[in-house]
């Protein structure tokens, strides 16, 4: 079985991945727009391990979305992408609406 994590590259995403396939073999899809707050260096020690893939995308991509889920019909999705830095939603409300309702 597979799992599918949206948000993988950012600070709880990322540390869910690794302390995941450190414990499990079951192979982890990562699904990340890498925004500001996305980085893949979090990631880098997962170089070479064909457990993981990496998909750049974002949520609210519903074709995309669908064809991930047709592909690798995961028995879990676990959402972390997410608007997470409030500052931000001051000067620009509309991503945090886009991703973390409507995306979401
Ligand atoms: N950091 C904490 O201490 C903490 C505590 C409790 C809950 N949370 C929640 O956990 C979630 C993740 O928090 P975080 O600290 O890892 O945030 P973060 O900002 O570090 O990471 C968010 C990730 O989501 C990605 N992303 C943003 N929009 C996207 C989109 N439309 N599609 C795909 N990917 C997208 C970003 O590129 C980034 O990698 C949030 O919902 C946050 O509220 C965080």
């Amino acid at each position: 079985m597979t799992i599918l994590v949206t948000g993988g590259a950012g600070f709880i995403g990322s540390n869910f991945v690794l302390d995941w396939l450190a414990q499990s073999d079951e192979p982890v899809i990562k699904l990340d727009a890498l925004t500001y707050a996305g980085n893949l260096e979090n990631l880098v020690t997962l170089t070479g391990d064909t457990r993981h893939t990496f998909v750049k995308g974002s949520i609210d991509d519903f074709d995309l979305v669908a064809q991930l889920l047709a592909k690798h019909q995961p028995r879990a999705v676990v959402n972390f992408a997410a608007e997470s830095h409030v500052d931000r939603s001051i000067h620009g409300p509309e991503d945090f609406v886009q991703t973390n309702i409507v995306g979401t």
